[in-house]
């Protein structure tokens, strides 16, 4: 990445004061390790955070505009706090962010500063949220007034449900926030209770693959996967009442009452209820240091999303199937919303390098397409620098 500080004097300058008040604040993009389309039924998610992330530059203003410069975009956007309205850009996340906080306590001041982000977009690797708690970060620090990583995640969520119009769960904001290094975040969704599980890769990486296919009506089918899911749900609460959601219902249920719901749905409730429960598993035997299993439950994990929930794409499948005949891998499957977007693999580290030279030229072979690899490890979550 370029060096944040010499960008922000090229394009913002030195102010008198020597620029004391500047800081910086990073956020990172998340990859999902097991635990897929089941944060909006209150399911268990175990993302780690990436060391792909977004930065920003800033100093505060003396007035209540909102000035960036955006590197990847190479253009300079302002807003006025007084009057917030969508500009349908990248802006629009810092906006939504500022909107959710001014709703609430925390008075606001203008800032201005450059952003940078090695985190891909449309990637499925949570670069919005990466900006979206990154903002957060930024608005709270200049205030004076830290929110706690869940209470960020949140707000950002609600940034991104409202303003953004994507009625995302609540996974990718709190990955982005409340991770911490050599470890992955064990988040139950209902509850928001979280548990920091340790995930030293000392023989093995985690390899990101971003199979460069375009996440073609991720939105609409994202919703509507929500929608079947309500769906399911309701229509098992005739026979459960005290099922709150899906969450609730075991196998054991479905085996009785499952019948009562359209192929279709069933499938998708299938993979929600037989998700959780394969997150929890792959949660414990992580916790007894067996990756093996680890690596069956991802597998397992994609094999479901593409035949019951279908959310995969060819090219994740090829991607995923590939992996999984390679030497060293335990284990491969898509990650984040799916319709696209990146896999995520769990590999013996003496391997790596053979697979990440392989690959790209491979999945060109069979899928005419371009992939980008990241061997990655779990990283620390936002904060503010100096
Ligand atoms: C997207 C959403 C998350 C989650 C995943 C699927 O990343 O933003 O809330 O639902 O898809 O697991």
């Amino acid at each position: 990445m370029n060096d944040i500080n010499q960008l922000f004097t090229q394009h913002f300058g030195t102010s008198s004061n020597g620029d004391s008040s500047a800081f910086t604040v990073r956020a990172p993009g998340r990859v999902n390790l097991i635990g897929e389309h089941v944060d909006y039924n209150d399911g268990f998610v175990l993302p780690m955070a990436l060391p792909l992330e977004t930065r920003f530059r800033i100093r505060p203003r003396q007035d209540r505009t909102v000035d960036l410069y955006s590197t990847n975009f190479k253009e300079r956007r302002q807003f006025s706090l007084d009057h917030i309205e969508k500009q349908e850009t990248w802006i629009d996340y810092v906006q939504g962010v500022a909107r959710e906080l001014a709703g609430g306590s925390v008075a606001l001041h203008g800032f201005e500063g450059v952003i940078t982000s090695d985190v891909p977009v449309a990637s499925g690797l949570s670069s919005s949220a990466a900006i979206e708690v990154a903002s957060a970060l930024a608005f709270t620090h200049l205030e004076k007034q830290p929110m706690s990583p869940v209470d960020v995640a949140l707000l950002c969520q609600k940034a991104e449900n409202t303003f953004v119009g994507v009625n995302s769960g609540i996974m990718d904001q709190m990955a982005v926030a409340a991770c911490h290094a050599n470890h992955a975040l064990l988040i139950d969704c209902r509850s928001l209770e979280l548990e920091q599980v340790p995930f030293q890769l000392t023989n093995h990486a985690i390899v990101v693959t971003d199979s460069g296919a375009p996440r073609e009506l991720a939105a609409s089918a994202y919703n509507e996967r929500r929608a079947q899911c309500e769906e399911g749900l309701a229509l098992l609460q005739k026979h459960l009442p005290q099922v709150a959601s899906l969450r609730d219902v075991t196998l054991i249920d479905l085996a009785r009452y499952g019948d009562s719901l359209p192929p279709l749905v069933l499938n998708r409730v299938k993979h929600v209820v037989e998700e959780i429960a394969r997150t929890l598993r792959a949660v414990e035997n992580l916790k007894q240091g067996n990756l093996t299993v680890f690596g069956q439950c991802m597998n397992e994990s994609h094999e479901s999303l593409a035949k019951l929930y279908e959310v995969t794409s060819p090219e994740l499948d090829w991607l995923a199937s590939w992996a999984s005949k390679q030497p060293g891998v335990l284990g491969s499957r898509m990650t984040g919303a799916g319709f696209g977007g990146c896999t995520v693999t769990l590999i013996e580290k003496q391997h790596v390098e053979d697979f990440t030279q392989r690959l790209p030229q491979e999945y060109h072979t069979a899928m005419n397409r371009t992939a980008r690899c990241w061997v990655t490890e779990p990283t620390e979550g936002a904060q503010v620098l100096d």
